[in-house]
């Protein structure tokens, strides 16, 4: 079996498997010349040979043991009907939905492949191009995420207007977050059907819920995610990405159902091992796989602090089932060459 699969079944292994969040991106030269050619983000999104090309690029590069497919969290809220474009500098702007009026000019979950069909089909040309020994990762935004932007219509610093429909309205809120999650398992199977043999939820704004909140719209919507695909697909790994969720990462872990959580760089390696490996006996819960959580800043600084970071967190994770990854995606001013540092570092 593949090394990132095997620690997703619960395996320890020596050597943690790495892969990076956002490995594909502008601090890679190679991006950013096929991106010039592609014209826009997302055209290289929505054309399969270029979406296949940059998934590869940083495979070839740097050699690691997953490739994530290329493409966007905010994919779905355009396939869903919402207009979508990127600001060259600025982000993501969104034609803004925050009630139900919006809600009802939204497309149908069953209309969504009209736009997506190109996603599936740079999963099934990476599924055959693909070094044997790399796993492909699909992915998807988290409802609560996705949320946040489909209801601000861009990035905001505090998911201002997605919190406010929330507690103003909680019903209608849950009436989009419920179509987000019902598109999402729709996207996310495609992908597998496709051949993604682990699939990914983006919950990157998670942090910004307060408790209660955090229950009902990042784990509940995360669990039926997970139930659903085991449903359809008996035995590929999920894997959980709750940015931000502090105290809350083990409750996120015990009740979703996910193979793995991703950790963001605040949260303490040793204290999520004792709170959520195998090894963190709980009565009927086998605990979940790692992942994370180098502060991808050392890719900017390099130098001995990113060696000896890199050593003490795979120090850190021996005997429990480990992904070496950032906590964060990796930034466009990373040096390159700091990547292949922390390559040598992990594996030594
Ligand atoms: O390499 C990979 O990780 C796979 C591809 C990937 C992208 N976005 C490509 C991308 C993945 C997994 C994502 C996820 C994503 N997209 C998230 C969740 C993860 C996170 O970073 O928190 C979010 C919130 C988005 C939404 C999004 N996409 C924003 C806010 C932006 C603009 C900000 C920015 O970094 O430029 C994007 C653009 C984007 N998505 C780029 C890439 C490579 C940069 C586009 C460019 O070439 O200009």
């Amino acid at each position: 079996m593949k090394q990132l699969l095997r620690v997703l079944h619960g395996e320890a292994l020596d050597v943690p498997p790495i892969w990076l969040m956002r490995q594909a991106g502008r601090y890679l030269p190679e991006y950013r010349a096929l991106r010039e050619q592609a014209g826009s983000f997302l055209d290289l999104c929505y054309t399969p040979e270029l979406a296949e090309e940059v998934t590869l690029q940083p495979i070839r590069r740097f050699g690691f043991d997953a490739a994530i497919l290329f493409a966007d969290i905010l994919l779905v809220p355009q396939a869903l009907g919402q207009e979508l474009r990127f600001v060259e500098g600025e982000g993501p702007r969104l034609k803004s939905i925050n009630d139900a009026v919006g809600l009802s000019r939204l497309k149908p979950v069953d209309e969504i492949d009209e736009v997506l069909a190109p996603v599936y089909e740079t999963v099934a040309r990476l599924a055959k191009s693909l070094p044997s020994e790399v796993t492909l990762i699909g992915f998807a935004g988290a409802p609560w995420t996705v949320a946040t932007y489909m209801v601000a219509g861009r990035g905001t610093p505090d998911q201002g207007p997605a919190r406010n429909w929330m507690y103003r309205d909680p019903a209608g809120f849950a009436t989009l977050i419920d179509l987000i999650t019902e598109a999402t398992i729709h996207y996310l199977s495609r992908q597998i059907s496709a051949g993604a043999e682990v699939v990914k939820l983006f919950d990157s704004w998670a942090g910004s819920l307060a408790p209660e909140m955090f229950t009902r719209f990042s784990i509940d919507p995360t669990r039926k995610i997970v139930a659903a695909l085991k449903v359809r697909h008996p035995g590929v790994p999920v894997i959980g990405f709750p940015r931000g969720a502090g105290a809350l990462y083990p409750e996120f872990a015990a009740a979703t159902g996910v193979a793995a959580v991703a950790l963001d760089s605040a949260v303490p390696l040793s204290w999520a091992r004792g709170a959520m490996s195998p090894e963190a006996t709980q009565p009927g819960w086998p605990g979940v796989a790692l992942q994370g959580n180098l502060d991808p800043m050392l890719m900017v600084t390099g130098g001995s602090v990113l060696t000896e970071t890199a050593k003490r967190m795979v120090a850190a994770m021996q005997g429990a089932p480990y992904i070496f990854n950032f906590g964060h995606g990796i930034t466009p001013d990373a040096n390159p060459a700091h990547v292949e540092q922390l390559l040598r570092s992990v594996r030594g």
